[in-house]
């Protein structure tokens, strides 16, 4: 198992999207397949991390969203102006390499992700994810995410609080 250090970079053409497997076949198609398209259409944009420049041991992918206020905790919605949503940014994707796992990857790579979005000078007032199972949501709620009430595999962490810890 590998503990060479990561560098992280937008994607590009340097980077072998070929040979990655998270064990997640989705996830790994998306990147080989679909994620440039994105990134052009300016719908995403891919963050990896590679230990040499090119072979990516984890990535995830950044876009604006919304949350609708009335899906927000009560408690959390009752300290927001009364807009129909909130401001926040999505990471859709995030997956690591097998040969990467346990190593920290998952966690840096989703610091990377809030402190990206929290130094935004576009605002937001959270970080969201659309879990894809309850494995995934389980590693979100250890980083301190909050499931919506109503769709428990939707998780947001509020930014000012990432930016506390
Ligand atoms: C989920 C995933 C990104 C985690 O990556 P990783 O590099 O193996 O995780 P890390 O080594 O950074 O783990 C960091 C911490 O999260 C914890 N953790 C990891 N997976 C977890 C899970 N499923 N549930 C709860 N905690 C989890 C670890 O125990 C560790 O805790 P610690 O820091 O307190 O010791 C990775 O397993 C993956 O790519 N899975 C397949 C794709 C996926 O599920 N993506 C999620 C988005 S849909």
């Amino acid at each position: 198992m590998s503990r060479a250090p990561f560098q992280l970079a937008l994607l590009n053409g340097a980077h072998d999207r070929t040979t990655f497997n998270s064990g997640s076949a989705p996830l790994d198609r998306y990147l080989r397949e679909q994620v440039t398209q994105d990134v052009r259409r300016r719908v995403a944009a891919c963050f990896v991390a590679t230990t040499d420049g090119k072979r990516i041991a984890g990535y995830y992918t950044l876009a604006s969203a919304s949350l609708l206020l009335a899906e927000l905790p009560a408690s959390t919605g009752k300290k927001l102006p009364r807009y129909p949503t909130v401001p926040a940014v999505r990471m859709g994707r995030l997956a690591v390499d097998q040969g990467f796992k346990g190593q920290g990857l998952g966690s840096a790579l989703l610091a990377d992700a809030l402190g990206r979005a929290a130094r935004s000078e576009v605002a937001a007032y959270a970080l969201m994810v659309d879990a894809k199972d309850d494995a995934a949501a389980n590693f979100y709620r250890h980083h301190g995410f909050v499931t919506l009430p109503d769709s428990p595999r939707t998780l947001f962490l509020p930014l000012a609080t990432a930016q506390a810890v």
